[in-house]
């Protein structure tokens, strides 16, 4: 089948090599000429795991190629995938700018029967928008399917390759072939492909995304109370997530959740609701919770240092804004670390993917250090935001050495309390049992 892909971002990227994978023939497009040109050279602008040699394999077998020329795409192609950003305009609506105008660009262009697919995340009443736009623009046969996707960075070919469920959103029998036929290959171990109107499909897409939000919100206030009451949240977590009506994903308390999504799906429900006459106090909840717990983590270094952080330093292990990912768009270590250069405090950042991105947001204002212990070299105290593997067994005795002072802050439980104190650290976890070193 032939197919163009809109916005070869996170989504558009991964979903149209996953395409050219299972044997179509894609073209994706994008507005960013540098973005093409670097993608035409084999440099691929984003961290996923898998992908870069994915998206090489594939352009070598002549089924996946770059382009600006939006309007040789659609002539070349049976389905348009729409899969440009929708960021949070002011009021927390998604902005619909882009989808609209690629959708109105399709329709100016096209010369006969197209299936128009949005995979962006829009808001309920999208796919009809789209229909009126197209409709007023060409008299060309076309239909609008809905096709949310469900990926998660970090693990995005994976989740693509086999999804837990294809969800398609469409009112026309001809389209619904066209998506099975192309969704087939990926569903052979038994998945659902569910086939739904369109504003079901719209809908199924931000009520995951509300839902997981709401599970992370909801344990990390679980974990505040576990340490005024004096539980431990991990014993909480293990043993509320083996009752299989809960199940164990999401449960894991720490900085708040950040990233390209949760925060603007969880706005944009928020305002839809509004849109509605209709008040959604649990997720305006949501959110207050997790704004509140990315603060957790500088508060508890207030606690121990003082208000006044002048002439101390602190290093930061992680930056993206969950592992497996250079993404760092509302990442809860942008309010970590402003909240301690406000105090005064000098920080020393690493990351292993996301040390351009941070560059590009924190410039000459912390100190870069490709190398994790490097960067606790003469440091007050270690902060940790995002749970990268390799932070996990580190060598604590070298990290002691370095440390000025021998001080742990971890925002994502990475280790056991009892380990610490025999390790000699002062050690604040989220949700459980704070350690001090006898030194
Ligand atoms: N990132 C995720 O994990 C994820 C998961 C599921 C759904 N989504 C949704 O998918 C959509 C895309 O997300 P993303 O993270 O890939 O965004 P992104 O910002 O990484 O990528 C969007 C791309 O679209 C391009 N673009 C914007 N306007 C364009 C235009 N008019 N013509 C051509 N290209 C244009 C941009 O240059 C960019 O490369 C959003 O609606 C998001 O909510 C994202």
């Amino acid at each position: 089948m032939k197919l163009c892909v809109v916005g070869t971002g996170y989504v558009g990227l991964v979903a149209g090599t996953c395409f050219a994978e299972s044997g179509n023939d894609v073209m994706c497009v994008d507005n960013v000429v540098a973005k093409v040109d670097a993608l035409r050279q084999g440099v691929v602008p984003i961290y996923e795991p898998g992908l870069a040699e994915l998206i090489r394999r594939n352009v070598a077998e002549g089924r996946l190629s770059f382009t600006t020329d939006l309007a040789d795409a659609v002539v070349k192609s049976l389905v348009c995938f729409i899969a440009v950003g929708t960021p949070s305009g002011d009021d927390g609506a998604a902005d619909l700018g882009a989808v609209m105008a690629v959708a109105r660009e399709i329709a100016r262009v096209m010369d006969g029967y197209r299936v128009i697919v949005t995979k962006s995340t829009v808001p309920v009443g999208t796919s009809e928008r789209i229909r009126t736009e197209v409709r007023k623009v060409t008299k060309q046969p076309f239909d609008v399917v809905s096709n949310p996707e469900f990926m998660k960075e970090g693990a995005a070919i994976e989740d693509f390759m086999k999804p837990d469920r294809v969800v398609i959103g469409a009112a026309d029998g001809r389209a619904l072939d066209v998506m099975r036929e192309l969704y087939d290959p990926f569903v052979r171990t038994g998945n659902p492909i569910l086939i739904m109107d369109n504003a079901s499909a719209e809908m199924t897409k931000y009520a995951a995304n509300a839902l997981l939000a709401t599970r992370i919100s909801f344990m990390n206030e679980i974990a505040n109370l576990c340490e005024r009451v004096r539980a431990d949240v991990d014993h909480v977590r293990r043993g509320i997530g083996y009752d299989r009506r809960i199940g164990h994903h999401f449960l894991f308390p720490g900085v708040g959740y950040g990233g390209s999504c949760f925060p603007k799906d969880v706005q944009a429900v928020i305002h839809t609701a509004r849109e509605h006459g209709m008040e959604f106090p649990l997720l305006n909840a949501v959110e207050d919770v997790n704004e509140a717990q990315k603060r957790r983590l500088v508060e508890k270094v207030v606690a121990e240092f003082g208000a006044d952080l002048r002439g101390r330093r602190f290093a930061i292990w992680g930056l993206a804004f969950k592992p497996r990912t250079d993404d760092m768009r509302e990442a809860p270590s942008l309010t970590v670390v402003e909240g301690l250069l406000a105090r005064g405090a000098a920080v020393a950042v690493h990351d292993p993917e996301a040390l351009n991105e941070a560059r590009g947001l924190f410039g000459d204002r912390v100190a870069y250090h490709r190398v994790n212990y490097e960067a606790l070299d003469g440091a007050d105290a270690l902060l940790i935001v995002t749970e990268w593997n390799e932070f996990r067994r580190p060598d604590f005795p070298r990290m002691k050495r370095l440390l000025r002072r021998p001080v742990i802050f971890d925002g994502r439980n990475l280790y056991e309390p009892d380990v610490m104190r025999e390790h000699g650290f002062t050690y604040f976890p989220i949700g459980r049992h704070a350690v001090r070193s006898a030194a």
